[in-house]
């Protein structure tokens, strides 16, 4: 039924039927594509040794998905979570201070509201994740002094000073 495999080019569009299709063309709002090149979502600096590929933002509910890298061993500083986060590996290796297992690409992790941890890369590589976060990061010193906080208004203001600061377009595909 569902998955057949007809011949090369027998593939087509199927008009569904909808009840509500008039109130979803008046409210709903179409899903988007976000391509592979600079000018589609550039990979926006994060300090000296990483950089975030911001692949959604969700201003409603505080929705943000992007791709974390760190380019060689190195840590993301002491954050807590005021949301959720669903992260998947890509590349590489990443682990916890806190936490005894390691992510490698394939494996996939959550993290929850009120939890505190230090992201550590030791691959010689770096590593690479997708991040579905939601909510609040609090940033903190070594000290536990908090530095800064990190929601979608931040992770936006990321990406468009980096883009009007080199040139690139704003992709509107990013804001849902
Ligand atoms: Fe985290």
């Amino acid at each position: 039924m569902a998955m057949t495999a007809p011949p090369s080019g027998a593939y087509k569009i199927v008009a569904v039927p909808e009840l509500y299709g008039d109130t979803i063309r008046r409210l709903g709002v179409e899903g988007t594509y976000v391509g592979g090149s600079e000018a589609d979502s550039p990979w926006v600096p994060f300090g000296d040794n990483a950089a975030i590929r911001h692949l959604a933002f969700d201003v409603r509910d505080n929705v943000y998905v992007n791709i974390l890298w760190i380019k060689g061993p190195g840590v993301i500083g002491t954050h807590k979570h005021r949301g959720r986060v669903w992260a998947i590996g890509l590349e590489g290796s990443f682990r916890y201070l806190e936490y005894d297992w390691v992510c490698k690409p394939g494996e996939f992790i959550t993290e929850t509201p009120g939890t505190a941890h230090t992201l550590v890369t030791d691959d010689p590589g770096g590593m690479k994740a997708l991040f579905h976060m939601q909510g609040a990061n609090e940033f903190y010193d070594e000290h536990g002094n908090h530095v800064e906080t990190l929601d979608v208004w931040w992770f936006i203001n990321h990406y468009e000073t980096y883009c009007r600061e080199h040139g690139l377009p704003i992709n509107p595909a990013l804001y849902l």
